[in-house]
């Protein structure tokens, strides 16, 4: 990834992170419906981009957003029912999706609770018909939000995982062996394809992780974070002190 398609930003903590986060957010999803009068955005899981989905279903922030032309769709998912407390759809729909003006069919979820690879299937026929893609194409969402673990994985391409050399789907089921259990993700070819992707990644016990990624030599297989390159468009990280602790060259 050569540095012009590539920012990283530090901030003081969580909270800042996820400010500039929506602040980004609506500039994007604005820009994008003024040009295509949509905005597609695929989700982040986990926990740190709940205070984001909670700050743009805020009073602060809701009616910035065109939330009628927006289609959310999710990078990565559990294979768990929605309404399992480790789902990323029930986060999000908990933090922002039902404190929001969309409808139920502009929001695209991954069926976690079916067998995981007729879900990955289905999905990649789900992302086609959202982008009316011809086989072989790619779709380009206007925004990809994506989160960090301390291993450098991100979405569910976890280091030394099959997901992370699937490249003839858009999405794929993953097993991660650390978990003894398979996750729903988007592959690479997609989140390459993005024209903004936004890391957020907060917390001392990522700053390793986030050293390598971001300063370290290239190997997307120990650090799948470092994997996402978008030759088209803009990778940016924003990042708390603490997970920023151990980089070098960001002041
Ligand atoms: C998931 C996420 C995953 C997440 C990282 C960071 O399903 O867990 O998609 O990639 O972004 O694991 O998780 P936290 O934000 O909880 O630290």
């Amino acid at each position: 990834m050569t540095e012009e398609n590539r920012d990283v930003v530090v901030f003081p903590d969580l909270d800042a992170v996820s400010e500039e986060a929506a602040r980004r957010f609506v500039a994007i999803a604005n820009d994008a419906v003024a040009q295509s009068n949509r905005c597609t955005v695929a989700l982040a899981g986990g926990s740190t981009p709940e205070r984001l989905y909670r700050l743009l279903a805020s009073e602060r922030y809701r009616d910035t957003v065109p939330w009628a032309s927006l289609y959310l769709f999710f990078g990565d998912e559990r294979c768990v029912p929605p309404d399992d407390r480790e789902s990323n759809y029930r986060m999000a729909r908990e933090a922002m999706l039902d404190h929001v003006p969309v409808l139920p069919e502009q929001v695209f979820r991954m069926e976690g609770e079916r067998d995981p690879q007729s879900a990955a299937m289905t999905y990649d026929a789900t992302l086609g018909d959202a982008f009316s893609l011809t086989p072989g194409r790619v779709p380009h969402f206007d925004l990809i939000l994506l989160g960090m673990g301390p291993d450098g994985h991100t979405a569910s391409l976890f280091p030394e995982t099959e997901g992370l050399e699937v490249t003839e789907r858009l999405a794929t089921a993953n097993y991660v062996p650390k978990f003894d259990s398979w996750r729903l993700t988007l592959t690479y070819p997609v989140l390459d394809a993005a024209m903004h992707v936004l890391f957020l990644v907060g917390g001392a016990e990522k700053a390793d992780a986030v050293q390598h990624v971001i300063e370290g030599p290239f190997d997307p297989s120990a650090y799948p974070a470092q994997g996402v390159r978008t030759p088209e468009g803009m990778v940016t990280f924003l990042l708390d002190a603490a997970a920023a602790e151990k980089l070098t060259s960001v002041h």
